[in-house]
C-alpha cells in the first residue's frame, strides 16, 4: 500500500532553524573566514556554486584524504561528495599524488607529448572500446570540442540533448523542454549568445518515438548524453532504450556521444561497459586525474579520420579545439597513476557492494517508516528521491525536487558530520570509504526521518 505520510512544513522549518544555529555555534572559524572572503571574493567564495551548500556559509576545508575531510574548526566529515566526483578516486590517493609529485619535478607543460599520455590512451582504448583520445582540462571542453567535431565533419548545425542533463558549460546542452514540448532555455541560463533553441533539439530521457521524431531530418550533428542522467537526480534508461538511441543515430548517420563523467561510477568502464553501448565518441572528465585538472574524449577510428581529414595542420592550433595546456605532462601523470593503480577494477570491486549498501540502507528506512520516497543506484552511486515511485524522465524527477527538504537533510547530515552533494540527494563511494562510513549514513538518515515524520 502507498504510504500516505506528509511533510509537516512548520516541523521543517523549526528543525531548520535548530540546525542552522547548531551549525553555525560549531563553525566559528568557517564562519569568520567566509566573512573575511567577502571583502575580496564575489559572494565570498572562489567559485559562484559554492554557494549552493547548505547552511549560513560554507565550510572551509583543513585537509582531506581518502574519503574524509577536516573542516577548519577541526571537525571530520565522511565526504560522500567527493569534489562532485572530482575526486571518487579519494582525496590525494597516494599513486597519484606520487606521480604529480615526480613529473613537478621532472616538468609540469611544455606542449609536447610525454610517454604517459599514451599509456593514458591506451587504457582510455582499453577500458571503453574505442581507438583515439585527445585531453582537455575539463570535461565542459571535452563536450565542446567533441560537438565542434562533430558539426565540423557532418556539416549539419543541430545538436541532441536529453531534457533536465548537465554537461558542464556548453552552450547548446542548457535546453530544456517547457510544458507544451517545446525547447526552451534552462531556468538560471546566464548569457546565452544565441537562442537555444536555434542550437538544440531535446528529448526526454526514455522517449524513443520523441527521439526518431528530432532525428529525421537528418540535420543533428550529435546526440550528446549521459547513459543515465545523473545531474537533476539519477534516472536510469528503461531496457531497450539504449538500443534504440543507437540504431537511430546509426539510421540517420548521426554521431552518439556519450559522456561518462558521472556514470564511471557503474564500474570500471562506465556504463558503455557495463550495458555494452557502442558510442562514436565519448567524454570523461574529473575522476580520471584523482583530482588534477584533465578529461578526455575518445572516437572510433572512422571518426578519427574523418577529424583528420578535414583540419589542414597549419590550422590546427586555431580551430577553436585544442588549448595551451590541455594534455599538459602533469595531467598525464595523474591519469596514469589514478586509471592504473586507484580506480582499478579491484577497486570498484569495493566501491559497488558499497553502494549497493548505501541504497539498501536508505531503503530500509523509507520502508520502516513509511515515507513515500525512493533510492536509485548507479554502481557505486546512489541517490534517494522524493516521490515513491522511480523517476522516468528528467522532467518527472525535476518536478519532485524539495529545495527546503534538500537544504534540511544535507545541514542535518553535515551537523552529524558527513556531507552530501550539495545538489539534489546523492553520495558517491570511493575506493577508501568504508561500511562503517556507510552505515553512518543511513543512522544519520534514520534520524532525520524520525525527526521529520515520527
Ligand atoms: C556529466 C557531466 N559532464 C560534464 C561535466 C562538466 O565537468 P567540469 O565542470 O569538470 O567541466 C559535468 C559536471 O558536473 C557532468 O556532470
Amino acid at each position: 500500500m502507498m504510504s500516505t505520510r506528509t511533510l509537516d512544513r512548520a516541523r521543517l522549518a523549526s528543525l531548520m532553524a535548530a540546525e542552522t544555529e547548531r551549525f553555525a555555534a560549531e563553525h566559528p572559524r568557517s564562519h569568520a573566514l567566509h566573512e573575511r572572503a567577502k571583502a575580496s571574493l564575489l559572494d565570498g567564495v572562489p567559485m559562484n556554486w559554492m554557494v549552493r551548500w547548505a547552511g549560513p556559509f560554507p565550510l572551509f576545508v583543513e585537509s582531506a584524504s581518502g574519503a574524509r575531510f577536516t573542516c577548519v574548526d577541526g571537525h571530520e566529515y565522511v565526504d560522500f561528495c567527493l569534489g562532485d566526483t572530482g575526486a571518487m578516486a579519494g582525496h590525494g590517493p597516494s599513486p597519484t599524488v606520487a606521480a604529480v609529485e615526480r613529473q613537478v619535478r621532472r616538468g609540469i607543460t611544455h606542449m609536447l607529448p610525454t610517454e604517459d599520455a599514451i599509456w593514458a590512451g591506451e587504457e582510455l582504448a582499453r577500458r571503453f572500446g574505442l581507438p583515439a583520445w585527445q585531453f582537455t582540462l575539463s570535461a565542459t571542453d571535452a563536450n565542446r570540442f567533441a560537438l565542434r567535431l562533430a558539426r565540423h565533419i557532418t556539416g549539419r548545425s543541430k545538436v541532441l540533448v536529453h531534457d533536465q542533463c548537465y554537461h558542464g558549460s556548453v552552450d547548446e546542452s542548457f535546453a530544456v523542454l517547457d510544458e507544451g514540448g517545446a525547447v526552451r532555455p534552462r531556468r538560471g541560463l546566464i548569457g546565452p549568445p544565441v537562442d537555444v533553441a536555434e542550437t538544440t533539439r531535446v528529448v526526454e530521457l526514455n522517449d524513443i518515438d520523441g527521439l526518431e521524431r528530432a532525428l529525421a531530418d537528418r540535420d543533428v550533428a550529435a546526440v550528446l548524453v549521459e547513459p543515465a542522467l545523473t545531474n537533476i537526480g539519477i534516472v536510469l534508461p528503461e531496457p531497450g532504450y539504449h538500443d534504440a538511441l543507437r540504431d537511430l543515430t546509426r539510421r540517420t548517420d548521426t554521431i552518439l556521444i556519450i559522456d561518462e563523467t558521472h556514470t564511471i561510477c557503474a564500474g570500471p568502464s562506465g556504463a558503455t561497459g557495463a550495458w555494452g553501448l557502442e558510442p562514436d565518441m565519448l567524454v570523461i572528465g574529473k575522476t580520471i586525474g584523482g583530482g588534477i585538472p584533465v578529461a578526455a574524449y575518445g572516437m572510433t577510428r572512422e571518426i578519427g579520420d574523418r577529424v583528420r581529414a578535414s583540419i589542414p595542420r597549419e590550422d590546427a592550433d586555431v580551430g577553436g579545439v585544442g588549448g595551451t595546456l590541455a594534455g599538459y605532462a602533469l595531467s598525464l601523470a595523474a591519469v596514469r597513476a589514478t586509471l592504473g593503480d586507484v580506480l582499478t577494477d579491484e577497486a570498484f570491486e569495493r566501491m559497488l557492494p558499497l553502494g549497493a549498501r548505501w541504497a539498501d540502507g536508505v531503503d530500509g528506512v523509507i520502508r520502516a517508516h513509511d515515507i513515500p520516497w525512493h533510492v536509485t543506484r548507479l554502481g557505486a552511486r546512489a541517490e534517494y528521491h522524493f516521490m515513491p515511485d522511480p523517476p522516468r524522465t528528467g522532467a518527472e524527477q525535476a518536478a519532485n525536487a524539495d529545495p527546503e527538504l534538500e537544504q534540511f537533510l544535507h545541514l542535518w547530515a553535515m551537523n552529524r558530520r558527513v556531507l552530501m552533494t550539495p545538489f539534489h540527494n546523492m553520495a558517491l563511494m570511493s575506493p577508501d570509504t568504508t561500511e562503517a562510513d556507510v552505515d553512518r549514513h543511513t543512522e544519520v538518515f534514520e534520524a532525520a526521518v524520525v525527526a521529520l515524520f515520527d
